[in-house]
């Protein structure tokens, strides 16, 4: 596992994104593994700067993202869908048709489950998996728990990452209660990961990077994995 700390946000945002770019450019056709939340917002900001400048090309690139609302369609603007697009998709020349994420409007979740499971199989699973953090040590939606998930699952979200994401909503809209997940296991198929988490992870970093691997610190199942880096930001 490598560990990079950051003076800022700014300049943690800039490193991932330099990442993506580089993971972009050296393979066109890539798989890119994304995330939503806070954290990862500065460094699609600097990956658009980069497809301004000319830089990347995203015609053959195919995103799976990690999770989506249980509940939500794309035309929510809560949903992780209309946050992509908002955050990335919209300003980059990817084909919609290669961005996947789980169908949280889906009828049958159990068969959604397995088809987002199959879809990632069937790349392989990512070329490079970009994570944040919960502060209880999820990714993904991947809650602590007494195992590690291995497929696609719904997860019940704990009522701390709840509260957290309610942050992000307005008041008298009610924040989703369940996500599709990738499972430990999906995550664990990257060939590279990258894990991002602002000065306020520290505590769950640590536990992350020294701490024992537990599920009840999912996050910690990475130091398993060959090829990880985590950017920590200190301010
Ligand atoms: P955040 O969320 O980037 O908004 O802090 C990360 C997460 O909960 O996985």
């Amino acid at each position: 596992m490598r560990f990079i700390e950051t003076d800022s946000y700014g300049e943690l945002s800039l490193l991932a994104a330099n990442m993506l770019s580089a993971q972009v450019i050296l393979k066109p056709d890539s798989i890119l593994g994304l995330a939503t939340g806070s954290t990862p917002i500065g460094a699609y900001e600097q990956v658009i700067e980069n497809y301004n400048r000319g830089l990347l090309d995203f015609s053959e690139v195919k995103t799976v993202n990690l999770d989506e609302y249980v509940g939500l369609d794309e035309r929510n603007r809560q949903s992780y869908r209309y946050f992509m697009s908002k955050n990335l998709f919209d300003h980059i020349n990817i084909k919609k048709e290669n961005t996947y994420l789980p169908n949280g409007a889906a009828e049958n979740l159990d068969e959604e489950c397995s088809r987002y499971q199959k879809l990632i199989e069937g790349f392989g699973g990512a070329d490079l998996q970009l994570l944040g953090i919960g502060r209880n040590g999820h990714i993904g939606f991947n809650e602590p728990t007494d195992y590690f998930s291995r497929e696609v699952y719904v997860e019940k979200l704990t009522e701390s990452t709840i509260e957290a994401n309610s942050r992000l909503f307005d008041a008298g809209e009610t924040v989703p209660t369940h996500a599709i997940t990738m499972g430990i296991g999906t995550i664990m198929r990257a060939k590279k990961i990258l894990l991002i988490a602002g000065a306020d992870k520290k505590d769950i970093i640590e536990k992350t990077v020294n701490g024992k691997i537990t599920p009840l610190v999912p996050a910690s199942v990475l130091q398993l994995h060959s090829d990880v880096t985590v950017i920590l930001s200190k301010n």
